[in-house]
């Protein structure tokens, strides 16, 4: 640490590397240089790669237990090292603390969780009785594809970071990973750690840069098998071009939006809603981005809200305030946009519209109409529209006429409206009186149209990151 900057490296066949270029990481609540990553090139990406297939065989035929040892070292060293990550956390992405450590928590459990599924990745037989054969007998087992990237966004530089890491290195994949250049510390402190639980060289590999620099050359390599990444739409989009002959896993954005019915509860409806919508500042993919409510009951359900995001805290993220600063001014100058398209198109501000620097408070726009870019588009920021329907087809068609299709959500006391919404909604899932959300973990999240390709959740992972081998056995039979 140097006038209190902090130097990560990268971690390059076991050794921390570093190349005398570097990125300067900003704290979002001071705009100050915090932090500094190496500026990787294509020379040294190329080196990377070299690595990560030169290791990946004898990785894979390590027993899966020593393999998890490995893993369980490095699990050690994160519960460890809680604080000081959850710190990094705070000062890179404008986290609230305890939310930093609610996340590396999580993550601790994902581990478990995934360790333990691996061991119950059991082969597949199949018989050829079915088809009058009854001398062949087919065992197909779990192999891993070999070289994942794993490309991770800022707003859980731990958790959506693991979630690709470690799935694919139990399986016996080995891995390329390239944190979100904000939330690069967090993501090198890992790969610091990965070093520390001697991890075999080149299994697990951390570069870093900047995605718009030296993406093309990562995705762009022959040698990968599978490209797991989260981010936006565009980026996800423009690396399914770039990429080659790998198996693309691709966690994008979303604009969900829950309905709710005239018969809902609407207090335990406001609650889910301002969860749903203002948790890390609507710095969420599952964020709620819009709200579509029956005209019977809006105004009572938009007092309901007023009243609760009035309860907000809005400040530090050492101070665990509930709306933190955005992660940068790019991110403001877009919300500010969409407010003034909405205002001036005849919507109005019922809370909100206030900033400070990378501070946004948090705003609800009411009397929004599908004319408006806030509608459809996704902030980013603690920005809620609320559109009024009268009729359910209504609250459909705006639903289904995005080009997202993360998740949804339905607030009715009648089930019998909510299954049938439900079946006509385009989205990777649809939670009934719940904020959408990816957890608990080890539920398939899936992302439809513009919001993704693929399946994670703990097993849908593991499976992701392999393939089935077939050892086929046939015998004579004796007549
Ligand atoms: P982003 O700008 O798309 O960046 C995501 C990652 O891609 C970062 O590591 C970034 O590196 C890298 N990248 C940028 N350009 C690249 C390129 N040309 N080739 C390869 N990699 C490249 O997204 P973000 O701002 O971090 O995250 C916010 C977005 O992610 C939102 O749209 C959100 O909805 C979405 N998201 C989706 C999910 C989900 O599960 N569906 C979860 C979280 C976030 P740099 O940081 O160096 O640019
Ligand atoms: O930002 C995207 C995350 O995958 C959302 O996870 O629903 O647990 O906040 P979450």
């Amino acid at each position: 640490m140097t006038n209190n900057i902090i130097k990560y490296q990268a971690l390059i066949d076991g050794e921390l590397y570093e190349n005398g270029k570097w990125i300067s990481i900003i704290n979002p609540t001071t705009n100050k240089t915090i932090g500094e990553v190496p500026a990787l090139t294509k020379v040294e990406i190329e080196k990377v790669y070299t690595a990560a297939k030169q290791s990946q065989k004898s990785w894979e035929q390590m027993p899966i237990l020593k393999r998890i040892t490995f893993l369980n070292s490095w699990k050690q060293l994160i519960i460890r090292d809680k604080l000081i990550i959850a710190q990094l956390m705070t000062n890179e992405i404008a986290k609230a603390t305890k939310a930093a450590c609610s996340e590396i928590d999580r993550t601790i459990e994902y581990i478990d969780y995934t360790l333990q599924e691996a061991l119950r990745l059991h082969p597949q037989s199949y018989t050829g009785e079915s088809w009058g054969i009854m001398n062949k007998l087919g065992i197909f087992e779990y192999v891993p594809k070999g070289i994942v990237l794993a490309i991770s966004p800022f707003n859980y530089p731990v958790n959506l970071s693991v979630s690709k890491i470690f799935p694919a290195l139990v399986t016996g994949n080995s891995v390329v990973f390239k944190p979100a250049t904000q939330g690069s510390l967090s993501g090198l402190h890992l790969a610091k750690l990965a070093k520390e639980a001697k991890l075999p060289n080149g299994v697990f590999n951390a570069v870093s840069g900047k995605g718009s620099a030296i993406g093309d050359s990562l995705v762009e390599n022959e040698v990968i098998n599978v490209i797991s990444f989260t981010g936006s739409a565009t980026v996800g989009n423009h690396i399914s071009q770039k990429s080659l002959k790998a198996d693309l896993i691709l966690e994008l954005g979303g604009k969900d939006p829950a309905i709710v019915l005239d018969d809902a509860d609407l207090e335990d409806t406001a609650t889910k809603i301002i969860k749903g919508a203002f948790s890390y500042s609507g710095q969420r993919c599952t964020a709620i981005k819009r709200v579509l409510v029956q005209k019977a009951i809006s105004s009572k359900l938009i007092s309901i809200l007023k009243a609760k995001v009035e309860k907000l805290s809005i400040g530090l993220p050492i101070d665990n305030c509930d709306i933190t600063p955005v992660i940068d001014q790019p991110t403001i100058v877009n919300a500010k946009k969409l407010i003034k398209d909405a205002l001036d198109k005849g919507a109005k501000c019922l809370i909100g519209n206030k900033f400070k620097e990378n501070l946004m408070w948090p705003t609800i726009i009411i009397d929004v109409t599908t004319k408006m870019d806030l509608a459809w588009e996704e902030p980013f920021a603690p920005l809620l529209p609320i559109i009024i329907f009268e009729q359910v087809s209504e609250a459909i068609k705006i639903a289904n006429d995005s080009q997202y299709g993360l998740q949804a959500s339905i607030f009715t006391t009648n089930i019998n409206s909510a299954m049938t919404i439900a079946s006509l909604l385009e989205a990777g899932s649809i939670n009934i009186n719940d904020q959408s959300q990816r957890g608990p973990d080890h539920f398939p999240f899936i992302g439809i149209k513009d919001s993704g390709l693929g399946v994670q959740g703990i097993r849908s992972s593991l499976l992701a990151f392999t393939r089935p081998k077939g050892i086929i056995i046939n015998w004579k039979t004796k007549n």
